[in-house]
């Protein structure tokens, strides 16, 4: 059967690096890629695997009646969503005194507000057949990051919303998954660490195999937990 796949953040990072390993799978002919980055996008589409139906929307995520009507459109036009990938965030890194209101409410309205909204969305037509969820959080919302505070505390938020959501939606055969990715080489993460060499740390393509692997049947059980991606860092001891 013909499945739909929606990957937000697709134009650039870890979501482009999901939607390009995802389009090698057989089970999935639609996607629906989402930023509001048009080239960014497109150049995604172009990476992805040309058999498939991929179809980019450039909007923003926390304008909540473009994402109803963009999802009632994908809903109607493939009678089904099968997989919904909550790949887009925001951060903008500040300790306590220097955070202001606005950028605490944009990191919260784009880390956990928007997926509320997408997953409720797409939940409605999703629970029709069930289907596949999988949020991307951090290692930041499971441990202390002093001066990243609105991040990380929203990151713990959509942990929260993964573990609940897993045990709520399973009535409808939906398993909610939620990994947390470790540094990995992209833009959010140079803003977040501007002198780190990002040739030495885990690349977007890492963890986009690592979600290919986790949404095919090897993923059974490990749906409902915080899933850490991480890339251990060896170190080579001058004795050894
Ligand atoms: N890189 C890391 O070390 C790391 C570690 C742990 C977790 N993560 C998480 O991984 C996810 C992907 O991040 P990344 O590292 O790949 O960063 P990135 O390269 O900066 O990508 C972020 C993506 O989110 C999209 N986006 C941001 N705000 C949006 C909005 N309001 N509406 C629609 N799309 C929006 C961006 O697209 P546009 O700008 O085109 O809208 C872009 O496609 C994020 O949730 C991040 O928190 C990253």
């Amino acid at each position: 059967m013909s499945k739909t796949c929606i990957v937000t953040g697709a134009s650039r990072g870890i979501g482009r690096s999901i939607a390009v390993a995802l389009s090698e799978r057989d089970d999935i002919t639609n996607f629906i890629i989402i930023s509001r980055t048009e080239q960014g996008l497109r150049e995604t589409a172009e990476l992805m695997n040309p058999s498939k139906n991929v179809v980019y929307y450039a909007m923003d995520l926390t304008d909540y009646q473009a994402v109803k009507e963009l999802i009632e459109t994908v809903g109607e036009r493939y009678g089904s969503i099968d997989y919904l990938l909550n790949v887009a965030g925001y951060a903008e890194p500040k300790s306590l005194l220097e955070t202001s209101v606005e950028n605490w409410e944009t990191t919260y309205k784009v880390n956990v507000h928007s997926i509320f909204y997408i997953t409720k969305e797409v939940v409605r037509f999703m629970k029709k057949t069930g289907g596949k969820i999988l949020n991307v959080a951090s290692t930041a919302g499971s441990s202390p990051r002093p001066g990243w505070l609105s991040y990380s505390s929203s990151k713990a938020a959509l942990i929260s919303m993964s573990k609940t959501l897993s045990d709520e939606l399973a009535e409808y055969g939906i398993l909610v998954y939620c990994i947390s990715p470790g540094r990995c080489a992209t833009e959010l993460r140079r803003k977040l660490a501007p002198d780190e060499d990002q040739s030495t740390i885990m690349q977007p393509e890492h963890v986009g195999e690592v979600v290919d692997n986790l949404l095919s049947d090897n993923g059974i059980c490990l749906d409902g937990q915080d899933i850490t991606v991480r890339k251990q860092m060896f170190k080579v001891s001058s004795t050894s």
